[in-house]
């Protein structure tokens, strides 16, 4: 890599939290701020996924197998990797759940888990992150959001939609506390990608029907690779960012534009 390429990301070195690292957008985040040489915390559930990632990733890294539906494991996980790297610089948080439940459908349990796993998570890594994110004076924290928390999503996405707007107005809460110390916190809003989260137990059938939808109606009429929205992911978590806090970036493809 270029002098000129590290000094403008200014990423090179830096200990980068991706939580949600085995599938997906994790996995690409993770991909693309260890090529740009970063080193990674890499943080979900699934183990095996973990180990799919970690086989890719062109640097140093290390695993962090957690389950972050409870507040202890989310700060102990922050707490572990800065153990394990000295330091914590990038937080990216990508890992959610969405189950299809229309609003009288919504029970208790489906409320709390996907409240607990897509929005507590992301304030209690964040808070804690940020804690020594300020100490060191620099920090980045990019918290995935969707088109569902800025329009409200289709009826049977209520509990996500929530979620995914009470993770937007933590953000810029977060983002206007931090601002002095150098730690920006930012969301962003990926475009659809055919992953375990968008197919969220639906039959073929009812994918190959969502998907002709999504394309009949976006503005690109195509289908975005994780990388690209990966780039939008490194933006913020750079030095190229030095100037965006408190920001929704929407790197959709015009989904929320098309009313997806
Ligand atoms: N895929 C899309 O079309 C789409 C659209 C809009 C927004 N998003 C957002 O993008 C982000 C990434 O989605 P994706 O499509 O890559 O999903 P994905 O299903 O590929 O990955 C989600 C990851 O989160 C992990 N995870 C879930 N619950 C966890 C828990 N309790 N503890 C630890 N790890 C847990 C899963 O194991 C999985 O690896 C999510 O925040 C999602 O809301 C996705």
């Amino acid at each position: 890599m270029s002098v000129e390429i590290d000094q403008l990301l200014g990423i090179r070195d830096r200990v980068a939290l991706v939580v949600g690292g085995a599938s997906g957008y994790g996995r690409q985040c993770a991909l693309t701020l260890a090529k740009y040489g970063a080193k990674i915390a890499l943080a979900d559930r699934n183990e095996a996924g973990i180990q799919e990632t970690m086989a890719q990733i062109p640097g140093e890294a290390k695993a962090f197998p957690v389950d972050i539906s409870s507040v202890a494991a989310c700060e102990k996980l922050v707490a572990d990797a800065v153990t394990s790297f000295g330091r914590i610089d990038i937080v990216v948080h990508t890992a959610a759940v969405l189950q299809s439940r229309l609003p009288d459908e919504v029970d208790e349990e489906h409320w709390n888990n996907t409240l607990n796993i897509n929005l507590r998570s992301q304030f209690f890594i964040a808070r804690s992150a940020a804690k020594h994110m300020r100490q060191a004076k620099w920090g980045r924290i990019v918290n995935f959001i969707s088109t569902a928390g800025l329009s409200g999503g289709l009826p049977a996405s209520i509990v996500y939609g929530i979620s995914k707007s009470g993770a937007l107005a933590m953000t810029k809460s977060l983002a206007r506390q931090n601002g002095r110390d150098g730690v920006l916190v930012n969301a962003l809003s990926p475009a659809t990608l055919d992953s375990p989260l968008f197919r969220r137990g639906m039959s073929e059938t009812e994918i190959e029907d969502l998907k002709a939808k999504h394309l009949g109606i976006t503005a690109y009429g195509r289908w975005i690779k994780p990388e690209e929205v990966a780039n939008a992911v490194l933006f913020l978590s750079s030095e190229m960012s030095s100037t965006v806090t408190g920001h929704v970036l929407r790197a959709d493809a015009g989904a929320e534009l098309a009313g997806f």
